[in-house]
């Protein structure tokens, strides 16, 4: 017998209540649409407060070198010139007005002595350039966009997780839920949805991302006809926690390292130092000179060179760099480095880093204005995510958009940290902004009944396997099994391992059983949720072992050198095609001429801004 489900009309439909899904009704609802946040979680609960230390912005606060163009130079250049330069360029130039705007509205950044909004440094940044509050930015930013949103009359659907994508002829027309707390089951009819689901780090089992963090955007997407490109890139971020084990994987912000932190290994080294002209020579650049404050770096044929603390490489460097002093048995007790910032003083620490403080005194039972934390790799971001078009965020499908960490393009290979709270203000803009232009002229559509039924009985399906596993166990070790084979350093050995593993996995997750009860069921909700953590991880895998060099966010032991000449103009594109997940490759698209140009005068300023330091940055 067909089960029941209530059912809502809506204009644009945001999946999704971190900032770019908070930022996007926002701008759909501004716009007159009649708009809905549906959400896996609770408001103020997500990924996005995990962006600590800031958001990057161009607002020449620190420095007025700074602008747009160093900004968009520092965003391909990290993202070893994979990024889509559109949506580069755009978020370089919006970025400013948006972190603007949110401090109209009541973001409460930190100031500098002049009043103005204070920018600290972060790792591939040529400039200071991320406003902050203190160390929990994006927590801030979640704040002011909720209550933002509470005056725009958005309605809000808590605790509702979407499991299907509804369909006519090519187009999305709303989605189906079911209700966390008591198994309902919920049809959207929606002229716009917009996807704003995060990320799918979950799937290691070191991440700091909590248990929303499974890929249900990006598998949505693919189920629905979407593309996803760049999703062999991952972010380990250098600096989780790693001791006690229950709290291992918990972000320490790239903060602590702008602020002036040190790493060092068992040796008392500050071994950073030893990594960067091994692990530049990647990117075209070597080490020319340092001291013990700064190395200076070449890049790109001897065009610029820059001064930074070694701590600051970007994170893919610094990421690296630990786990190679780990595997050396130059290691901390618990397998990490130490992070040390105590040299800085209490009172600068507890005004810079409250909650590092907290976090560490409570957790860890340290210090850290009297001694050094113990930090490792942790799964923090996927730049992989839905493709989009760089001005509207819709994708291949019509009618469905996506922004923030689902989407893909901004930050190809690899991301800079306090891009991703800028990423999402500007494209949670753009997203809402046009998923309410498209709504705008269509008529409501009329929720097909059959496709709800066929979703519902999928979601029902776990209930029919008696006897079977529980998925509790299955997901932990899916998660052990990315975290062994397809992490920070891959081999295809390895991951045509981990691929045959994922078959494997799919069948056993089809027969799991969570009990026969729908109300309360965290085992029913895991469930489900393998079905999607399979097939994001199995996306990752295939571009993994497909990418036959190292760049970015991947790192293959078997071609550890970049192949500027194929991958370098390279995107690896995943589809579904008969149910079945599939890849092909794609070239990028050319750089616009004034775009190259303002790469060239970027160089120009690094140089000069090095010459200026004479040493003594
Ligand atoms: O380290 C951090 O505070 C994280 C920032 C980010 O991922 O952008």
């Amino acid at each position: 017998m067909a089960e029941d489900f209530k059912k809502y009309e809506y204009d644009v439909i945001v999946i999704g209540a971190g900032g770019a899904g908070l930022r996007a009704a926002i701008e759909a609802a501004r716009s007159g649409a009649k708009t809905a946040i549906i959400t896996k979680s609770l408001l103020g609960k997500a990924h996005t407060v995990m962006a600590e230390g800031g958001c990057a912005a161009a607002l020449q606060n620190a420095d007025p070198r700074d602008g747009w163009k160093v900004h968009f130079h520092d965003t391909m250049k990290g993202s070893k010139w994979l990024a889509d330069w559109q949506m580069a360029e755009y978020h370089a130039k919006e970025a400013p007005d948006r972190v603007r705007e949110l401090e109209q509205w009541g973001a409460v950044f930190d100031r500098t002595k002049k009043d103005l909004i204070n920018q600290r440094n972060f790792g591939g940044h040529t400039f200071p350039r991320l406003a902050h509050v203190g160390d929990a930015t994006g927590l801030e930013i979640i704040r002011t966009l909720q209550e933002r949103g509470i005056h725009e009359g958005i309605d809000i659907f808590m605790e509702y997780t979407v499991r299907h994508l509804l369909k006519e002829g090519d187009r999305v027309t709303g989605c189906v839920a079911y209700t966390r707390v008591d198994g309902d089951f919920h049809a959207f009819s929606a002229k716009s949805i917009v996807l704003a689901t995060g990320g799918i780090t979950r799937v290691w089992s070191v991440c700091s991302g909590s248990w929303e963090y499974t890929g249900d955007g990006h598998a949505l997407a693919l189920w629905a006809g979407a593309e996803l490109r760049d999703m062999e890139f991952v972010q380990f971020h250098p600096t989780g926690m790693v001791w006690p084990p229950s709290v291992r994987g918990i972000l320490v912000t790239e903060g602590v390292r702008g602020e002036g932190g040190r790493l060092t290994n068992s040796d008392g080294q500050r071994f950073m130092f030893d990594y960067v002209p091994e692990m530049f020579a990647g990117d075209h650049a070597e080490t020319i000179e340092e001291s013990d404050q700064w190395v200076e770096e070449v890049v790109s044929g001897k065009l610029a060179t820059v001064r930074r603390p070694p701590e600051l490489l970007t994170r893919d460097v610094v990421a690296k760099a630990i786990n190679s002093e780990v595997k050396a048995g130059r290691g901390s007790p618990h397998g990490g480095a130490f992070l040390d910032i105590s040299h800085r003083g209490e009172e600068a620490i507890l005004k810079k880093l409250p909650s590092m403080h907290h976090q560490f005194k409570e957790l860890a039972g340290v210090d850290i204005s009297k001694e050094p934390m113990e930090v490792g790799p942790t799964a923090h971001y996927v730049m992989g995510g839905v493709m989009v078009d760089a001005e509207t965020q819709e994708s291949s499908v019509p009618g469905l958009f996506a922004c923030g960490e689902v989407a893909s393009g901004l930050h190809g290979a690899n991301r800079l940290g306090g891009n991703s709270l800028s990423d999402l203000i500007v494209f949670g803009k753009r997203a809402g902004e046009f998923a309410a232009k498209r709504a705008k002229d269509l008529a409501q559509p009329v929720i097909d009944v059959t496709q709800v039924n066929q979703a519902i009985e999928v979601m029902l399906e776990p209930f029919n396997n008696e006897g079977g596993e529980n998925p509790g166990l299955i997901y932990d070790e899916l998660r052990d099994m990315m975290q062994a084979k397809v992490g920070i350093i891959r081999t295809k050995a390895e991951l045509d391992e981990a691929i045959n593993d994922l078959k494997d996995f799919e069948s056993r997750r089809l027969s799991a059983y969570p009990g026969s009860s729908r109300k309360y069921n965290s085992g029913w909700h895991q469930a489900l949720d393998l079905k999607n953590m399979v097939d994001v991880s199995y996306a990752a895998t295939l571009a993994a072992v497909t990418r036959e060099e190292s760049r970015g966010g991947h790192t293959r032991d078997d071609f550890p050198v970049p192949d500027d000449d194929y991958w370098g103009n390279t995107l690896n594109i995943i589809y579904m095609e008969n149910g079945e997940i599939k890849i092909r490759q794609e070239p990028i698209a050319e750089m616009r001429a004034d775009l190259k140009d303002a790469i060239k005068e970027v160089k120009a300023i690094i140089a000069e801004r090095a010459a200026e330091a004479g040493g003594n940055e």
